[in-house]
């Protein structure tokens, strides 16, 4: 349980609020790379910010206020140029920093005092890593982004959004929180399906911390004690992922929304090499479209169902925490450690300055065997509602016997 105090401050994420600084010092992942060749604007709130991530004709990236400040127009509707995007309006352009470069209209007008050097629009930096973009709106210099060793892995990758209509903390306590595997999953799944047959049972749990998250380690009943789910474990990521054999990011939209994206990763033996020329992307349908209620058919949609449910930003002056939430509790205590870290000065955790450290750094990792079809173990590929024709039918061909 919490104080009303102590949940504002790990839930409010936007700028000049305590958390809201905390997960500034950090990259956040905004889209796929494919998204933006696809079309190359993009309107995003990130953090409570209202924002437009675009791709310009020589290929860098830039992110930008989404109104121009001229008279405020939507600039996910600007056309890109060789080194920015400009208004559809009336043609301002502004560079990847945030400087208007061309008025095009008072540029004739006024040569004398060029106006557009007074004029300047919020700009952040936005790097390319692993098929994804990644935004930095913290103070600079920013930190290095985390090179993971296994986004170089021979497997294939696809990127899946979740709209989650509640706050990312919600998202991010599931991420240490082993329990509900074994019922929001699977014994509701079997109940779903009309089976009777239960899970396995969790019978000892344990947590640890490590530089970049905790670790959080599952005994089933009937696992031996060097049981991979034991002794390896899965990873709460910091400051807001949940690194099992992908990766998902609960990346703040507002105080009341959350983008989770997944990022698949289905290991292929070496003697098949996987080469992606784009990582696919897809949004997840949340919504049953019958019923407008959330969907419940999928791990994914059932860990929505349990977030979304929890409120659109839980109370948790009203919980009641057991010995299965100890992991939750290092969490919170871990974050609100670095709220104090942040306020005086220091990095947080996991930061990693270094260029030369940055190089494929290990996470653990508990391997998943992936059999495309089967309806068997989990971890089995099965297509998924939603999800394109296309990627199926790539794995399909990829895992053809
Ligand atoms: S509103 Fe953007 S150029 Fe006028
Ligand atoms: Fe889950």
């Amino acid at each position: 349980m919490l104080s009303e105090t102590d949940n504002q401050r790990l839930t409010g994420v936007g700028r000049g609020t305590p958390m809201g600084d905390l997960l500034r010092r950090y990259w956040m992942p905004l889209a796929a790379v494919a998204e933006l060749d696809d079309r190359p604007t993009k309107r995003v709130r990130l953090m409570s910010e209202d924002l437009v991530l675009y791709k310009d004709t020589s290929g860098g990236y830039g992110l930008l206020d989404a109104h121009c400040p001229h008279r405020r127009a939507d600039m996910s509707y600007g056309i890109p140029d060789a080194c920015g995007l400009r208004c559809s309006y009336h043609g301002w352009l502004f560079d990847r920093g945030g400087n208007c470069i061309e008025q095009p209209f008072e540029d004739v007008a006024a040569l004398e005092s060029p106006f557009k050097n007074k004029v300047k629009t919020k700009a952040y930096p936005v790097q390319a890593k692993a098929g994804l973009l990644w935004a930095y709106l913290g103070p600079s210099p920013a930190p290095e982004l985390w090179d993971w060793d296994i986004y170089h892995a021979n497997a294939y990758k696809q990127i899946i959004y979740y709209e989650v209509p509640c706050n990312w903390l919600q998202c991010q306590e599931n991420s240490i929180d082993p329990i509900h595997f074994e019922w929001l999953h699977l014994n509701w799944s079997a109940t779903q399906r009309g089976s009777t047959a239960a899970s396995r049972r969790h019978v000892k749990l344990d947590f640890k911390e490590f530089e970049f998250g905790f670790t959080y380690h599952r005994l089933l009943e009937n696992a031996p004690e060097d049981d991979a789910l034991w002794t390896i474990g899965r990873v709460c990521l910091w400051p807001n992922c949940l690194f099992t054999a992908g990766f998902a990011w609960h990346v703040p939209v507002d105080d009341e929304n959350t983008l989770t994206i997944s990022f698949v990763i289905d290991d292929l033996p070496k003697t098949r090499p996987c080469v992606q020329p784009r990582v696919p992307y897809w949004y997840a349908p949340v919504l049953d479209a019958r019923t407008g209620k959330l969907r419940t058919d999928t791990f994914g949609n059932q860990d929505v169902v349990a977030w979304v449910g929890q409120g659109r930003i839980c109370d948790r002056t009203r919980e009641h925490l057991g010995q299965s939430d100890r992991g939750i509790l290092m969490l919170r205590r871990r974050l609100m450690q670095d709220l104090d870290n942040v306020a005086a000065g220091a990095d947080p955790k996991g930061i990693v300055r270094d260029p030369a450290r940055n190089h494929r750094i290990p996470l653990p990792r508990v391997q998943q065997k992936v059999v495309f079809g089967a309806a068997g173990p989990i971890g089995a590929f099965r297509p998924m509602p939603g999800q394109p024709q296309e990627i199926i039918d790539e794995m399909a061909r990829l895992w053809a016997p």
